[in-house]
């Protein structure tokens, strides 16, 4: 039988109840498809400061090194302890030290509206056109992000310099047009690369790569937006979108952006992918809401994001295409049969039942 060896680091906040509930969808996914998931559980933010000292524990860094790939769930408690340095704080020391440290350039992260969730899309339904289905695909360790210096400095008494810098080579801009253009040849055939070349330098060369990368795929059409224009195109009109191609930072905002349209931040998974090593493809797959802390521990949560995080997984890293599928159709059928969380339930729907974190779990491996 095949056999994956996963870290599920479950972090903070929200991360451990949404993570269970995707670990008991994925015990029900190996009991249908015939695959097997050694599954490791280890800390990472505040809970790895707690556990270790270290946001990221030296020992949960070497089980990520010796697993197939990582689940993770998400890091980061604003509110915690404001006297530890920046540099050494979950965001930076857990989550961007893994992308940098395992190469995880190409991050990907579908929107997908569900027909049940018209009613949670901030969108007038004639917006919504035939419907909202985009694939946003974040470069993911460049940009300003990682680009040096990086830096404050004093100017004088009480005043500041802050510096970030955005910086993107051509090979980096090419490798993430490539994820982008294949992940349409498998959708509708559309990429819209977003760049701010009226002002960036930057923007300029992706702009000029992208485009000729395109002339490798006759088959996908190829529109560029300036990306105060596509946030605006977001919500005037998101079905011209399919493949959303965007920087770092850019990608970061737009895909929250999108994920709203999407019914909610607690139904947006995503993948970070590095290059493909002997035909595997090392990933990192965690929800792209945040710790949510206000509602951590109540039984609130969505857990969808995280279920379908299991699921790309399962996809991008064993090639479990079947089983992937079959989960992706267990939430669509647990949304049809009414099971709602609080951020996508509304009064006013006919047959919609406010349920729980647990719930909706229970609800989505029962689908399976
Ligand atoms: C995301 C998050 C992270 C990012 C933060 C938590 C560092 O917003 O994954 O979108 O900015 O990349
Ligand atoms: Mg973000």
């Amino acid at each position: 039988m095949n056999t994956f060896k996963v870290a599920a680091l479950a972090g903070d906040g929200i991360g451990p109840e949404v993570m269970r509930e995707a670990i008991k969808v994925l015990r029900a996914a190996e009991k249908k498809f015939a695959f097997r998931i050694e599954m490791t559980e280890a800390p990472v933010g505040w809970a790895g400061i707690d556990a270790d000292g270290k946001a990221l524990p030296d020992s949960t860094l070497a089980l990520c090194k010796t697993s197939d790939a990582i689940l993770f769930g998400s890091v980061g408690l604003p509110d915690r302890d404001p006297t530890i340095p920046r540099e050494e704080r979950p965001e930076r020391a857990a989550l961007l030290r893994i992308r940098k440290e395992f190469g995880l350039f190409a991050n990907l992260r579908p929107v997908k509206l569900p027909k049940a969730l018209a009613h949670a899309c901030p969108l007038a339904k004639e917006r919504q056109g035939d419907g909202i289905d985009i694939l946003v695909v974040r470069e993911l360790t460049g940009g300003m992000y990682f680009g040096q210096p990086k830096k404050t400095e004093s100017i004088g008494v009480g005043d500041f310099r802050a510096t970030d810098t955005m910086v993107y080579t051509t090979p980096e801009i090419e490798r993430i047009a490539h994820v982008a253009f294949k992940a349409a040849q498998l959708r509708r055939k559309k990429v819209t690369s977003i760049d701010k070349a009226n002002v960036l330098e930057n923007g300029v060369l992706w702009r000029d790569v992208v485009t000729r990368t395109g002339k490798h795929y006759p088959g996908v059409q190829l529109e560029h937006q300036f990306v105060d224009n596509a946030a605006m195109q977001l919500v005037l009109r998101p079905a011209q979108f399919d493949v959303m191609l965007c920087e770092n930072m850019f990608g970061d905002i737009l895909s929250d952006e999108a994920a709203a349209l999407g019914g909610s931040l607690g139904m947006l998974p995503s993948a970070s992918l590095g290059a493909a090593s002997g035909g595997k493809v090392f990933g990192f797959y965690e929800p792209a809401g945040g710790t949510a802390p206000d509602i951590a521990g109540k039984n609130l949560a969505n857990p969808i994001a995280q279920i379908l995080s299991g699921a790309l997984m399962l996809r991008h890293s064993f090639d479990l295409n079947e089983a992937a599928t079959a989960i992706e159709n267990a939430v669509g059928k647990a949304i049809e049969q009414g099971n709602r969380t609080g951020d996508i339930f509304s009064p006013n729907e006919p047959g919609a039942k406010k349920i729980g974190t647990r719930e909706m779990g229970d609800a989505i491996a029962a689908a399976i």
